[in-house]
């Protein structure tokens, strides 16, 4: 028993194999189910009692000795060559890249907006969410019994009828008009705020961009040449408009300004529901009454305004049918979006 204790003990020293396998198949031999070392345990049980407490610690001495020793080179194997190691000691392995975050597709299509008309010379306004009644109706020639006014569109704040939030964001078009004198080029970007019922069409937050130019001799020319190019820039060089006639209680005449459709190019889709035509935004000629309430004199200007759901441009850009997807903040749907802007 002391020789074999020896010899796998000189073994267990002399064995310095940095090659993973070969650590391995060398545990097995010494300390496997029937390795030597195992086997020798099994043999201490026949030896004499008297010599069992000098064996016994030898062979236990041999076996933590023969445990060390494969620890020891499992620990110097890693990282050897042509040896599946563990991932986390090759240093040759490509670091970790934190994934990169990617713009709202709704804060994507809004900068775009913005840019647009950034190029036509117009600046972003922008305004308190929280409003009062005035900027938000009262100045935009809302009657007092019109029927926007209801609680079943607008929230209202603590029961005081006079704050709310806003449900478009024209009451930064009357704010800039109330501080700045003509030429006035703006674009109001902005969450605005409807009590309606949440559904894949409708939600009750939803974002807009609207606009507003008010100079001398401005025309409606020239607001249907600015929405040509801005659906132009949008859509693609070969888009169209129209305009049909429509109310708002601020602009007169109004008009709803539909694209050409630029999923079937016009010949009639289920995105346009047959008519080749997808509508994108409201306008019209600033009505003199506005203009008067905001300090401006409509004998001597004129203006064009328009406005545009966010959420509704994006859904047409990017296909996206169902609108509670932009506020959901899934970010297998927002990764999806990648924009320079
Ligand atoms: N404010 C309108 C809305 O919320 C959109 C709109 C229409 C804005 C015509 C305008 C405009 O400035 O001239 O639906």
């Amino acid at each position: 028993m002391n020789d074999k204790i020896n010899s796998l003990l000189s073994r267990v020293e002399a064995f310095a194999s940095k090659i993973p396998s070969e650590v391995e198949a060398f545990r097995v031999e010494m300390l496997g189910k029937k390795g030597l070392i195992t086997l020798l345990m099994e043999e201490f049980k026949t030896v004499p009692s008297e010599q069992k407490r000098e064996f016994g610690q030898r062979l236990n001495a041999l076996k933590s000795r023969a445990l060390e020793r494969v620890a020891e080179l499992k620990e110097l194997s890693d990282g050897v060559a042509g040896e599946a190691t563990p991932l986390s000691r090759d240093a040759t392995r490509p670091g970790t890249t934190q994934p990169l975050g990617s713009r709202h597709p709704i804060s994507i299509v809004m900068n775009r907006i913005i840019a647009t008309f950034a190029r036509l010379g117009y600046v972003i306004a922008e305004g308190p969410e929280i409003e009062d009644d005035y900027h938000v109706f009262g100045a935009l020639n809302f009657p007092p019994e019109h029927p926007a006014r209801d609680m079943q569109d607008t929230f209202f704040i603590q029961r005081d009828p006079d704050i709310l939030l806003r449900t478009h964001t024209s009451s930064n078009q009357v704010r800039a008009m109330e501080t700045q004198q003509p030429p006035i080029r703006v674009v109001c970007p902005g969450r605005v705020f409807r009590n309606e019922a949440i559904s894949y069409r409708a939600h009750c937050i939803f974002h807009q961009v609207e606009g507003l130019y008010v100079d001398e001799g401005v025309s409606f020319a020239d607001m249907k040449q600015s929405i040509l190019y801005f659906a132009k820039e949008f859509f693609g060089e070969g888009a169209t408009i129209r305009m049909r006639p429509s109310y708002f209680p601020f602009t007169e005449p109004s008009a709803e300004v539909d694209v050409s459709c630029n999923l079937c190019g016009g010949k009639g889709c289920n995105v346009c529901k047959g008519t080749g035509w997808l509508e994108i935004m409201g306008c019209g000629m600033v009505d003199p009454n506005v203009l008067r309430n905001c300090g401006i004199d409509p004998e001597r200007y004129s203006g064009f305004a328009f406005g545009m759901g966010v959420e509704r441009i994006a859904m047409l850009l990017y296909g996206v049918k169902d609108l509670r997807l932009y506020f959901e903040n899934d970010v297998r749907f927002l990764s999806q979006f990648q924009s320079a802007l």
